[in-house]
C-alpha cells in the first residue's frame, strides 16, 4: 500500500475497527452494495472487496488526496507483476468491484441516488482545537498539515453529540438513514472517550438498535490534541474516560490524561465497533421525514416511543 505524508497511516484505531468488521457475519454479501466513509489509503474498502466479492464498495473520502493514493493502492492490487488484471472466481477483478470518491460523508452516494445495504465507518472523533482551520476551503493544493488534519480531527456539525467529540459520527447516521436499505448495515468505529452511554445512545435516538461487535482499548494518538475535550469538560458536569497505560479500570477524566501525557505518560481509551440497524426499517424513515422538523428533545422523545412500542 502506498502512503503519504497527507493521509492517515493505519494504527491501531484502524486494524481494530477492521476486527470489528471482521465479526460481522454476513453469508450473503455477494450483490450487496457498500461505503467505507473516510477510506484514507483504501486498505479497507480493497480488503472487504477481497473478502467478501460484494457488488461494489464505494471508499469515500474528504481528502483529495487520499482518493488519488487509494485508487493507485487499487490498481497495486488489482493487476498481477505484469500489469495485467487478477480475475476473481466470478471473472471480476477488483477494479470492477471498488471505486473511489472525494466525498464530505455520505455526499457523494446521496448526490448519485445509490442505495446501500451496508455503510462503514472509522471517522475524527475529537474537535479541532484551530476551528478556523477547518472552515478553510479544500483543495488538492491544501498543505500537508491541513489534510492530514481531517484524519484526526472534525469541525462542529451542529448536533447534540458535537459537545462530545461525536458530531461528525451524529451526521453519518442522519446521511445513512436516507441510504440505507431498510434492512441496511452500518458499522462505525467509536472511541470510548466519552463514555458507552454518549455512544450508544446516539445510535439509539436516531431510531437505530445496535450490537457491539468488538471492544478493545487502545493508546490514544500521541500527536492528537485533546484540549478541546478538556475545554468541554471545564464547561459541563461530564468527564470524559481515559485509563493510565492500558491496564486498570479507573478511568480519569481528560484533564488528567492531558497532564499525564504532558508530563511523558501515556493514556489509552476504549475503542468499540457498533453495528447497527433501523428499528423499524420501514416506520422510522417516514417518522423522521415529519419529526425533522421539530425540536431535538421533542424527536428524541417521539423516537423513544416509538422503540418502546
Ligand atoms: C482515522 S482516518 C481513517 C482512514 C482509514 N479508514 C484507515 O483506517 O486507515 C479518518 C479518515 O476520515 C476522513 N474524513 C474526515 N472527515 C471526513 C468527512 N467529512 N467525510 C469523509 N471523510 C472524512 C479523513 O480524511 C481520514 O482519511
Amino acid at each position: 500500500m502506498m502512503e503519504i505524508p497527507s493521509i492517515f497511516t493505519p494504527v491501531d484505531w484502524s486494524f481494530a475497527f477492521y476486527e470489528g468488521l471482521n465479526q460481522h457475519q454476513d453469508s450473503t454479501s455477494r450483490d450487496k452494495t457498500y461505503a467505507e466513509l473516510g477510506c484514507g489509503n483504501g486498505w479497507i474498502s480493497i480488503a472487504l472487496a477481497e473478502k467478501l466479492s460484494p457488488l461494489k464498495v464505494y471508499g469515500l473520502d474528504i481528502n483529495p488526496r487520499a482518493i488519488k493514493i487509494a485508487w493507485i493502492n487499487l490498481y497495486l492490487n488489482a493487476l498481477d507483476d505484469n500489469g495485467l488484471p487478477v480475475y476473481d472466481r466470478e471473472g471480476k477483478t477488483l477494479l470492477d468491484r471498488v471505486e473511489f470518491h472525494e466525498s464530505d460523508l455520505l455526499s457523494y452516494c446521496i448526490d448519485n441516488k445509490i442505495e446501500l445495504d451496508c455503510i462503514v465507518g472509522c471517522i475524527p472523533q475529537i474537535l479541532n482545537p484551530n476551528p478556523e482551520a477547518i472552515s478553510k476551503i479544500m483543495t488538492e493544493n491544501s498543505s500537508e498539515k491541513f489534510l492530514y488534519s481531517l484524519s484526526n480531527y472534525c469541525a462542529l456539525q451542529g448536533f447534540f453529540e458535537d459537545q462530545f467529540g461525536l458530531g461528525l459520527i451524529a451526521r453519518a447516521v442522519e446521511e445513512g438513514r436516507a441510504v440505507i436499505k431498510p434492512m441496511g448495515i452500518m458499522i462505525f468505529n467509536i472511541g470510548g472517550r466519552p463514555g458507552q452511554g454518549v455512544c450508544e445512545r446516539l445510535f439509539l435516538r436516531r431510531g437505530f438498535h445496535i450490537s457491539k461487535l468488538w471492544q478493545t482499548k487502545i493508546m490514544q494518538a500521541a500527536d492528537t490534541d485533546i484540549s478541546a475535550l478538556v475545554e468541554i469538560e471545564q464547561n459541563s458536569p461530564h468527564p470524559f474516560e481515559f485509563f493510565m497505560d492500558l491496564v486498570g479500570d479507573q478511568s480519569v477524566s481528560a484533564r488528567t490524561a492531558q497532564a499525564y501525557m504532558k508530563s511523558g505518560g501515556r493514556v489509552s481509551h476504549a475503542l468499540s465497533v457498533y453495528s447497527c440497524q433501523l428499528h423499524k426499517p420501514i416506520q422510522v424513515p417516514s417518522h423522521f421525514l415529519y419529526i425533522c422538523k421539530l425540536s431535538n428533545t421533542v424527536m428524541e422523545v417521539v423516537l423513544i416511543q416509538m422503540i418502546v412500542r
